[in-house]
């Protein structure tokens, strides 16, 4: 019975992995769905509420400008970067289990997870409401951004060597995903953690002691 039900939970995360995979609407707009959440990608008009986000102290604490952002021309130019044709950034929706919600982007908006192409590498960040914090949300849509990120990578247009690179490397390489954590920030690592992520090595940032991590495409 206790060995039925393991096969079955495995089963059941299995198929809720494949569930995402699927979900991944190509409709020119990547389209992620999980148990709980919706992400769909930035757009124009997600300015103010990531402006919003920017705006609370403890959500910027460990940002590169440790303080909120000043106006929303500031925050508009922090996402320039994700109009880069490698690049990509999602809003997420809590829309509550997969059945529940029919127009999930009328579900509030909670967070703002993306990969930039920065330095030759692709580099993951994310932030979310602290209303949301502490239910698993993060883990929850980073998991499934990262799972379908090999997949939206794949379909990009072959990107030019980065002369900022530093490694001497011909193109930024599609099969590694990056990110840069303050060695403080517990949450943060542990969501990387738990997505799949290694810590390559610490080092001394003007911003604080610093974790890479790294999650190389399975
Ligand atoms: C980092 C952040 C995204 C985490 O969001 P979250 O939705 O609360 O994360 P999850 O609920 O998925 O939790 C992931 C893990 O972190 C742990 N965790 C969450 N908050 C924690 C805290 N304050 N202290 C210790 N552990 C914490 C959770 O317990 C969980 O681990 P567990 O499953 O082993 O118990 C959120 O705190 C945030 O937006 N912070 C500000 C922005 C930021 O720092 N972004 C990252 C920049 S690199």
């Amino acid at each position: 019975m206790a060995e039925n039900h393991a096969e079955n939970q495995t089963h059941g995360e299995e198929a809720q992995r494949q569930q995402v995979l699927v979900d991944i609407i190509d409709k020119g707009e990547p389209i992620i769905r999980t148990e709980r959440l919706f992400l769909r990608p930035l757009r124009d008009s997600d300015v103010p509420f990531v402006f919003g986000l920017r705006s609370i102290a403890e959500v910027m604490k460990y940002s590169s400008t440790q303080k909120p952002d000043d106006d929303i021309t500031f925050t508009r130019g922090r996402l320039q970067s994700f109009n880069h044709p490698q690049s990509i950034g999602f809003i997420v929706h809590e829309a509550g289990p997969s059945s529940s919600c029919a127009d999930p982007e009328s579900a509030p908006k909670i967070g703002f997870p993306g990969v930039v192409l920065q330095c030759g590498k692709y580099e993951i960040g994310y932030i979310m409401h602290p209303d949301a914090w502490g239910k698993g949300y993060t883990t929850e849509a980073i998991g499934a951004m990262i799972d379908a990120w090999w997949r939206i990578s794949a379909a990009f247009p072959p990107a030019a060597a980065s002369p900022d690179a530093g490694d001497g490397s011909e193109a930024p390489d599609r099969d590694a995903v990056w990110a840069l954590t303050h060695k403080l920030n517990v949450a943060s690592n542990r969501v990387l953690e738990k997505c799949g992520f290694h810590a390559v090595r610490e080092f001394d940032h003007h911003l604080g002691e610093t974790i890479e991590w790294r999650i190389q495409r399975p």
